[in-house]
């Protein structure tokens, strides 16, 4: 790894030359393709006179002229990443380059490529430099024109940013089009895309009168699929504008669905490409969980359109300042369109299974991280192993503080000076954090620690009333763990969202607080409040409710107002009280997750003791009250009785167990489902589907809650519950119901868990979204042994190792058998070593993001520990491994 680079945030350097105006030229051909680029460069101060060092990869060199005048041998030196022109002329001048590249032997979806036939381009984030040589950084923002020629009955379609403004025949039965995009903009937000496409069209009028025509590219085949896309987009592009008083800016906007990406889209200006998983929609072939992810990624890829293009990062360390805003935003926008508290409960879900992992691992980063080997690698959280999340979770929880700390009056007033400041800028996060700042006359204290230190802080609270003086006093202490090069942290600031719940159930007004030896008021227009934000900023601190006349259970981190692991002094007595009681449904769900882990942890340490489980029965009877209670939203209920997750357990045990997890999670369904069987039975039976399929919060909650209870039931191995899940199987009218009477079935080895898998691929065999389910489905199984299937699928026609989406369902899949994956023979480990070799040579980023189950290895016994360092070190020797899985498993390996 000679070439190999870390590049650090402190180095930033402004550039010494900017570019003006970028022209592009694009012949598209079956053997090469040629790209043309005429790029007028100026110094950043006058008489510079400095190298320019361009960025290139797998670029060959044809043609390179700076005024005109073809550049002599001597002029310029070229290496396998960069071309440097050692004296350019002073002042303004053109840089012309002709370079030649092969996008159709580009397996690593960058740059280039081509999809099903279709050229198209993915840049963020250095992409670019597999297309022309270029100043391949954020902050080189220019104005751009796009030529593309092709032949015309291949490529009829030809789309690239902006605006068309020419088009026409050539000879030889080609043809082409030219596009101008009028903002100046980033290169990794250029896009290009040329093929046979079919549109599905609508408008949307701005709220200035603004016709945008918008557009939704895909093959003809999939058309009909695009109408969810559709009402997504248009849903957007009005929530950004009553919310953020945010309109969109051109004439046109295009969305492209392609098949194979690495990731689940990318915001190109006004021409945003999406994996086809996360725009294609029909009732019979996507699910519930499905037609959300599409509003969420479509509203994500439409709301960067500000924050991220129009205001852009000055560098990749500043990612966070687009990528976490944005998140927020689409989560925001998600709430707003379904349930706030069950979009919570999901993303705080996210957080806990994709992002706490990594904060203890290898990979452990600040929001802005101080370095990186591969930028690609810093894109984290669900993201790394499924297109349908965007990740970036810490990063929007951060965004999310802000506007807990302003409310959302003053949270809008730092976005608007946001833009005011920044547009048309490449800026960096403390450009955000002043902009919120300044508007609000806030004071934030150290709040920008949370962009620089990294690690899951630890909040412990220990709580007292005190009957005589009528106080309630919160003890807080914390701990930020150590991390890679950061052994010693300081205190963070952390928001914490408050009530105290009276014995009555009803929240306590609170109307002052002492803390730091003053007496704050906390009330609201002059009324109390039900919730109040604690500004905890210290490593230890106490704040003290006065007037409390009856001893409360308080409520802590309320709606998760912070991304901390919360260790509270609450009995279990007081947390089925929240359950039953919070008035804050995030809290009330989280009650019973905390009960949860606490029962699991315990339960697993009697199996580890060899003792015989018994699960307690106060745990069933909130299980049971929760199901058994009507007033409440039926996918908060749905969520409520999901126990947490194997890998969260994991992560809070000492040394993680995965067999003893697993088996304890088992049981405790299999206890739940038979103990509560004549409920589950009700619940489906009274949630059944009778009504055509909607879209919307009502139906989508009830077939949550009829699928838990199905798949509650599918743990039990007995014929009655068998016939009921194929009979949901077979009336079903959507995928939702159809995948989860499978998933039900899927739970038991047998006969008929062969029969309906076969029935289920016979039926969806042409249609590769679907069948990546089933994919996913059987790959991800506990039955023990379930490697040797999952071998069995590698030769499966359906299977197709050069399609990203095909490996996250397979291969990523099968990493969601913690059992298996972590099978003590190390087979798990052994395939997991083999994919990621074969995969590093076709699509470095598709590999990096399999190699990550092995960065934690310390994290397991000693027999895995030796059994995982050995497939750490097997791939370490492998000769041209790419950067993004050298960086990983160095990294895993230090
Ligand atoms: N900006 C894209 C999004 O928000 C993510 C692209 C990531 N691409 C990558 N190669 N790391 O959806
Ligand atoms: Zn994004």
């Amino acid at each position: 790894m000679d070439s190999l680079k870390e590049i650090f945030l402190k180095d930033y350097k402004q550039p010494d030359y900017f570019f003006d105006t970028v022209d592009l030229k694009f012949t598209l051909s079956e053997e090469k393709t040629i790209v043309f680029s005429k790029i007028v460069v100026y110094p950043r101060l006058e008489g510079c006179s400095a190298p320019l060092v361009l960025d290139g990869i797998d670029l060959k060199l044809i043609s390179l002229k700076v005024n005109g005048d073809e550049l002599k041998v001597d002029d310029f030196h070229h290496d396998a990443r960069h071309l440097t022109l050692s004296a350019p002329p002073s002042g303004k001048f053109t840089l012309e380059t002709v370079t030649e590249i092969s996008p159709q032997t580009n397996t690593s979806l960058e740059g280039l490529y081509k999809s099903s036939g279709n050229f198209c381009t993915q840049c963020e984030a250095q992409g670019f430099r597999k297309i022309t040589f270029f100043q391949d950084r954020p902050d080189i923002m220019a104005k751009y024109t796009c030529r593309i020629e092709a032949d015309k009955s291949l490529y009829p379609v030809l789309l690239s940013n902006g605006n068309l403004i020419e088009q026409g025949e050539i000879e030889g039965g080609k043809h082409f089009a030219v596009w101008e995009d009028p903002f100046v903009k980033p290169c990794y937000l250029f896009a290009l895309v040329a093929g046979k496409l079919e549109s599905r069209d609508d408008t949307f009028i701005t709220r200035s009168g603004r016709k945008v025509l918008l557009r939704i590219w895909t093959p003809v085949e999939d058309l009909p699929k695009t109408a969810h896309a559709m009402y997504s987009l248009k849903a957007a592009m009005k929530w950004d504008e009553d919310v953020f008083g945010l309109e969109y800016d051109l004439d046109l906007f295009n969305i492209v669905a392609v098949s194979d990406f690495n990731m689940g889209a990318m915001e190109n200006k006004s021409l945003n490409i999406f994996n086809s998983e996360v725009v294609l929609a029909s009732p019979e072939t996507a699910t519930d969980a499905d037609y959300a992810t599409i509003l969420g990624v479509i509203g994500h890829e439409y709301f960067h359109n500000w924050t991220g293009n129009r205001v852009t990062c000055r560098d990749w360390f500043q990612l966070s300042l687009k990528e976490g805003l944005t998140v927020f935003r689409d989560q925001e926008f998600s709430s707003d369109m379904g349930s706030r508290t069950v979009k919570r409960i999901a993303d705080v879900t996210g957080v806990r299974t994709y992002q706490f992992p990594e904060d203890m691992g290898p990979m452990a980063h600040p929001v802005r991280p101080h370095s990186y080997i591969k930028m690609d690698n810093f894109y984290t959280g669900k993201c790394r192993i499924s297109p349908s999340c965007i990740g970036h979770d810490i990063g929007a929880e951060v965004v999310r503080m802000y506007k807990t700390l302003l409310g959302a009056p003053g949270f809008r007033k730092g976005m608007d000076l946001y833009f005011k400041r920044h547009d048309g800028q490449a800026v960096t996060c403390e450009d955000f954090y002043s902009a919120m700042r300044d508007a609000n006359d806030a004071d934030f204290f150290n709040f920008l620690l949370w962009y620089s230190q990294a690690g899951t802080p630890c909040l412990k609270v220990v709580t007292a009333y005190d009957a005589q003086a009528k106080s309630y006093s919160l003890k807080f202490s914390q701990v930020v763990p150590p991390t890679p090069g950061q052994p010693v942290k300081e205190p963070m600031f952390i928001p914490v969202a408050v009530g105290l719940v009276g014995p009555n159930g009803k929240d306590i007004p609170l109307s002052s607080v002492y803390h730091d030896g003053k007496l704050e008021t906390i009330t609201k227009d002059g009324q109390p409040v039900n919730t109040t934000v604690l500004r905890v900023t210290k490593k230890e601190e106490e704040f003290v409710f006065s007037d409390i006349r009856e001893c409360p259970v308080p409520s802590i981190l309320r709606g998760y107002s912070a991304p901390i692991r919360l260790d509270s002094d609450l009995t279990d007595a007081d947390l089925y009280f929240l359950l039953a009681n919070d008035s804050d449904e995030f809290n009330r769900w989280e009650a019973g997750q905390v009960l949860a882990r606490k029962l699991m942890l315990s339960l697993v340490s009697d199996f580890q003791k060899n003792e015989k489980l018994v699960l307690n029965p106060q745990f069933l009877l909130g299980v049971k009250s929760i199901l058994c209670d009507s007033s409440l939203d039926k996918e908060f209920v749905a969520k409520a009785i999901t126990l947490p997750g194997e890998g969260e357990i994991m992560d809070i045990m000492e040394i993680a167990d995965p067999d003893a997890v697993h088996a304890v999670r088992t049981f405790i369904r299999k206890q739940l489902a038979t103990e509560l069987r004549d409920e589950f039975l009700n619940t489906v039976k009274n949630n059944r589907s009778s009504e055509q399929y909607e879209f919307n919060h009502t139906n989508m909650a009830r077939r949550a809650l009829k699928n838990i209870a199905l798949a509650y039931l599918g743990s039990l191995e007995d014929e009655e519950i068998t016939e009921l899940a194929l009979h949901e199987y077979k009336t079903a009218t959507n995928m939702t119901d159809q995948f989860a009477s499978l998933a039900a079935l899927d739970q038991n080895p047998g006969k008929t868990r062969d029969e309906v898998l076969a029935d289920f691929y016979d039926k969806w065999q042409h249609d590769f979204l679907v069948v990546n389910k089933w994919l996913s489905l059987q790959a991800s199984s506990n039955i023990p042994g379930n490697i040797e299937n999952v071998r069995k699928l590698l030769n499966h026609p359906a299977f197709d190792i050069r399609n990203p989406n095909k490996v996250y369902s397979l291969i990523g899949g099968f990493c969601g058998s913690r059992v298996n994956l972590h099978a003590k023979d190390g087979s798990g480990y052994k395939f997991m070593g083999e994919m990621v070799l074969q995969l590093d040579k076709l699509n470095p980023q598709v590999a990096s993001s399999m190699v990550t189950v092995f960065s934690r290895w310390k994290r397991y016994d000693e027999t895995r520990q030796n059994l995982a360092k050995a497939q750490l070190e097997m791939i370490m020797a492998e000769n041209g491994l790419s950067e993004n899985v050298f960086e990983i498993v160095s990294k895993s390996l230090a």
